[in-house]
């Protein structure tokens, strides 16, 4: 009544999430149904995620933050994980001349110690170039984690305690997620899932509190622009309430 039909089924530009969260789970089995190798579900995976990248950056979407490779996805078989390496790579090299050409900011969150030093280059060198971009930022969460993500927060605020340069009456919500790889961005605000599995699986356990979750049976590959409209549409049709009433 109060709305009308085409306004539920069109995304209110005034009110887009501003930090959306993508767990891109089933490039295993989109694959599998395929008869393919589990790499070349995650080659599609890469080329859907581009594809969705662009789209949020035109829909004018502020942060994009996707789970590219967990701290416990090192458990998968070698040649899965020395693949997954190499597409990344890929990615990050290639981000010049295709995702900085929408004007992208590309950075990565996670544990860089345990990368080889040739991602970890290649890492620096894309984050320099597109740091002055305007466009969406996106964060690749590679080799992250939540939980160490935060142990990792509370050891450099003990130690920063220690030498002196805070107090712990200091700590509070607000300077603790300075510490979180995520420094300066908002939380997220929706979180999207595929392949049906409902679980977070360690990912952005801090700027997850207050989002609105949404999942698809769709495997990742097939996650296409429209499904991304989509989940924006239901976001906007949800209460937040923030705790309040
Ligand atoms: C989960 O599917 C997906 C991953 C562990 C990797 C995600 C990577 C990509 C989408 C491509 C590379 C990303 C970038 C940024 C280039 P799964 O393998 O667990 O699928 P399954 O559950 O069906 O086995």
């Amino acid at each position: 009544m109060f709305f009308s039909k085409k306004k539920q089924n069109e995304i209110d530009m005034s009110r887009l999430p501003e930090h959306i969260g993508v767990i891109m789970d089933g490039n295993g089995r989109w694959a599998k149904k395929r008869g393919l190798p589990r790499s070349a579900g995650h080659s599609a995976g890469a080329d859907a995620l581009k594809k969705i990248v662009t789209e949020a950056n035109k829909l004018g979407i502020k942060y994009i933050t996707v789970y590219a490779f967990s701290t416990e996805n090192w458990k998968r078989p070698k040649e899965e994980v020395d693949y997954l390496m190499s597409l990344l790579l890929d990615y990050l090299r290639n981000a010049e001349k295709t995702l900085a050409g929408e004007d992208v900011v590309i950075r990565a969150i996670g544990s860089r110690k345990e990368l080889s030093q040739e991602i970890r280059d290649q890492i620096v060198k894309t984050e320099e170039f597109t740091k002055n971009n305007k466009g969406i930022v996106m964060n690749i969460a590679l080799n992250y984690g939540g939980r160490e993500e935060i142990t990792n927060a509370a050891k450099n605020i003990c130690k920063e305690v220690q030498e002196g340069k805070i107090k712990i009456e200091d700590i509070n919500d607000k300077m603790f997620s300075q510490y979180l790889y995520t420094e300066n961005q908002p939380d997220v605000d929706l979180l999207i899932r595929t392949s049906g599995e409902q679980r977070l699986s360690n990912f952005m356990l801090w700027q997850v509190s207050y989002a609105e979750m949404w999942f698809t049976h769709k495997l990742w590959p097939d996650f296409k622009p429209a499904d991304l409209h989509r989940a924006i549409i239901d976001f906007q049709n949800r209460g937040r309430r923030f705790g309040g009433v």
